[in-house]
C-alpha cells in the first residue's frame, strides 16, 4: 500500500514519541520518508529513541518539554520549523492515565490527566496551527483518542472526560480549519499493549486475562497496524478526509450490541445447538 517516500517531504512531531505507540508511529513515519521530531518529558528516553530512530536517515529532533507547558511548546514548534525548515504533521499522542476509583481521586490526580492530554493537545494544536495559518501551509493533525470517549468508562474517568474533549476539538478545528487546508483526524485505538500504558491499567493478571476474552477477535493489536492508519491518515493519499475518528480496535467496542453476550455464556458450537433445537421445537407445534 505505501512506498518508501509516502511520507517524503513531511516533518512531522509525535508527542510522547519516545515510547509506546508514539515511538512505534515514529519508526513508520521514518521507514516512509518523513522527518520525525519527538518530544517528551524524558530526555533519556527520548535520546534512546532517536538512536534507533536514526537508522532509516531521515532528520530525527527530541525535544524535552511537558506539553501542559503552553509557552516552552510555542518555542518547541520555532525550533522544529527553523530546524526542519517547515512542519506538516502533528500527532497528539502523549497522554496520562491511571486506573482509581472516582471517588478516591484527588483534585490533582484528575488534574494531572485533564492537563496532559486535553490541555497538552490544544496546546500542541494552536501553535501549530497559528504557525501554519500564518505562513500559508498545509498540514494535518492526528489525535490519539480511545474507543470509550461515547459512553465513558469506569475507574479511567479522567482519562475518559479528558479523550472525549480531544474528539470534540478535534471536530470542531476539523470544520474550522478546513479553509486553511489543515485537516484534523483521530484514531481511536483498542487495545494495543504498551509499558507505560499497561503498568497503569493493568495492576492484576485476572484483569489482562478477562480483557483478553472479551476481544471478539481474541487478540490485542500490532503497533503496525495502527502505525500504518496513522501513515494513511497523514499522507497526501488521504486529503479529503477530515473530522474523522476512526477506531481500531478488533471490533472491542461494539461489546454494547445486546445478545453479544450470548458467546460469553457458551462456546458458538453450543449456541448453535441452543439455536436450532428451538428452531426444531417452533417447527414441532406448526
Ligand atoms: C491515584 C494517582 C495515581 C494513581 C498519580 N496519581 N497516579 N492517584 N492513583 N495510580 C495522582 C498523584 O497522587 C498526584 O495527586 C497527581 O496524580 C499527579 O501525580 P504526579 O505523579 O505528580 O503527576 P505527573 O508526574 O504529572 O504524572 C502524571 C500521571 C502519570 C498521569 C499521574 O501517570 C503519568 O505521567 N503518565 C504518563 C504516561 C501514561 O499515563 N501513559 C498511559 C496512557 S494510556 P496528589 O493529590 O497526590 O498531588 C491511555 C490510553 C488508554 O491514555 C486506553 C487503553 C485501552
Amino acid at each position: 500500500m505505501f512506498t518508501k517516500d509516502t511520507l517524503k517531504e513531511k516533518s512531522i512531531l509525535i508527542t510522547g514519541g519516545g515510547s509506546g505507540l508514539g515511538f512505534s508511529m515514529a519508526e513508520r513515519f521514518a521507514e516512509l520518508g518523513a522527518n520525525v521530531a519527538i518530544c517528551g518529558r524524558t530526555e533519556e528516553k527520548l535520546v534512546n529513541a532517536a538512536e534507533k530512530l536514526n537508522r532509516f536517515g531521515t532528520k530525527i529532533i527530541t525535544h524535552v518539554v511537558d506539553v501542559r507547558d503552553y509557552d516552552r511548546v510555542g518555542k518547541m514548534i520555532d525550533r522544529l520549523v527553523e530546524e526542519f525548515g517547515s512542519l506538516e504533521g502533528l500527532v497528539n499522542n502523549a497522554a496520562g492515565n491511571f486506573v482509581s476509583p472516582s471517588e478516591d481521586l484527588s483534585p490533582n490526580g484528575f488534574k494531572a490527566v485533564v492537563d496532559i492530554v486535553l490541555h497538552g493537545t490544544f496546546n500542541c494544536s494552536q501553535h501549530f496551527g497559528r504557525y501554519l495559518i500564518h505562513s500559508e501551509r498545509k498540514g494535518c493533525i492526528l489525535n490519539i483518542v480511545t474507543t470509550y470517549t461515547q459512553f465513558g468508562s469506569a475507574f479511567v474517568m479522567p482519562s475518559a472526560v479528558a479523550k472525549a474533549g480531544v474528539e470534540t476539538m478535534t471536530k470542531s478545528l476539523a470544520y474550522e480549519w478546513a479553509t486553511y487546508g489543515i485537516r484534523v483526524n483521530a484514531i481511536a485505538p483498542g487495545p494495543f499493549p504498551t509499558k507505560g500504558a499497561w503498568s497503569r491499567l493493568m495492576p492484576d493478571p485476572r484483569i489482562e486475562k478477562i480483557y483478553l476474552e472479551r476481544i471478539p477477535t481474541h487478540r490485542y493489536g500490532e503497533h503496525i497496524e495502527l502505525a500504518n492508519l496513522a501513515v494513511f491518515l497523514m499522507s497526501d493519499l488521504a486529503p479529503y478526509l477530515t473530522g474523522e475518528t476512526v477506531i481500531i480496535d478488533g471490533a472491542e467496542h461494539l461489546q454494547a450490541g445486546q445478545f453479544n453476550f450470548l458467546t460469553q455464556l457458551m462456546p458458538r458450537e453450543e449456541l448453535k445447538k441452543v439455536f436450532a433445537e428451538y428452531k426444531s421445537r417452533r417447527k414441532s407445534k406448526k
